[in-house]
């Protein structure tokens, strides 16, 4: 069984010496945790002091976000070999902020994680419907748009290493959470689509984890549900004793 994964995307917050300081608590704890992969996605500045203070530890580090050319005239742009040239092993692709605020199209979703794949990275490939879809009764079908397109032509084995995150762009960063039955649906429907690429077999093997104002209060319950294979935590990442309280969830209830 995989292991549940935890992920914290600070998005555009904290120094370098904030982020540093919050790597070391993390370090400091790692070992109590080994019965799961936790993630940290601080803003570019801090990739490269925080991957020297983790060195050795468990914790992984991700950007929050890559370009999708290689290398090249794209000023303000960072590469996927940037990237993991800063000590990164995982990337988020198509968070819903980069496509509403920034206009980060499928296209480009897709283009990123091919790069990713290629570069030796693990994306982290957010899908999520607006309320207004939801209300309409398109929230399946948008997931799986953005599922098909953003993962058109990957291939299988790829399709096998990555990680799928619902987050419903509703719940993001404003207290409302899924509801565990909401979010499996949509995670078990995510697994029926992949299990539809040719090659993959069974698509319950590609962890889909939840993002969407997860806190310390809902972890246990969003985690007790199988189908749920982990959380992409917002501003509930922000503060070391929050985010070491959703870590350290009850893992009995994953099993
Ligand atoms: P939130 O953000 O936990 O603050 O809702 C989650 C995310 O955007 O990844």
């Amino acid at each position: 069984m995989q292991k549940p994964i935890i992920a914290a995307n600070w998005k555009m917050h904290k120094t370098i010496e904030e982020a540093v300081d919050f790597a070391r608590e993390l370090k400091a704890e790692a070992s109590t945790f080994t019965d799961r992969t936790v993630i940290i996605a601080p803003p570019f500045t801090a990739l490269r002091p925080v991957a020297d203070i983790l060195r050795g530890s468990t914790v992984q580090l991700a950007a929050q976000t890559m370009a999708y050319a290689e290398s090249g005239a794209f000023t303000g742009e960072i590469s996927a070999a940037m990237i993991a040239d800063a000590g990164c092993s995982y990337v988020l692709i198509g968070h819903s902020e980069r496509r509403n605020l920034f206009g980060e199209t499928d296209g480009q979703v897709n283009k990123k994680v091919k790069l990713a794949l290629k570069t030796g990275l693990i994306p982290v490939v957010c899908v999520g419907e607006t309320l207004e879809q939801r209300e309409s009764g398109r929230t399946l079908s948008t997931v799986e748009g953005q599922i098909k397109e953003g993962l058109r032509n990957v291939s299988a084995d790829d399709i096998r290493k990555i990680i799928v995150a619902y987050e419903p762009v509703w719940a993001i960063g404003t207290g409302k959470t899924a509801t565990p039955e909401q979010a499996v649906e949509v995670h078990i429907f995510i697994k029926e689509i992949l299990s539809g690429y040719a090659g993959i077999g069974d698509g319950r093997t590609v962890p889909v984890i939840y993002g969407g104002s997860v806190n310390e209060g809902t972890i246990d319950e969003l985690m007790a549900h199988e189908g749920i294979n982990g959380v992409l935590v917002g501003g509930a990442s922000l503060k070391p004793a929050s985010f070491m309280n959703i870590v350290r969830f009850r893992s009995s209830a994953t099993v």
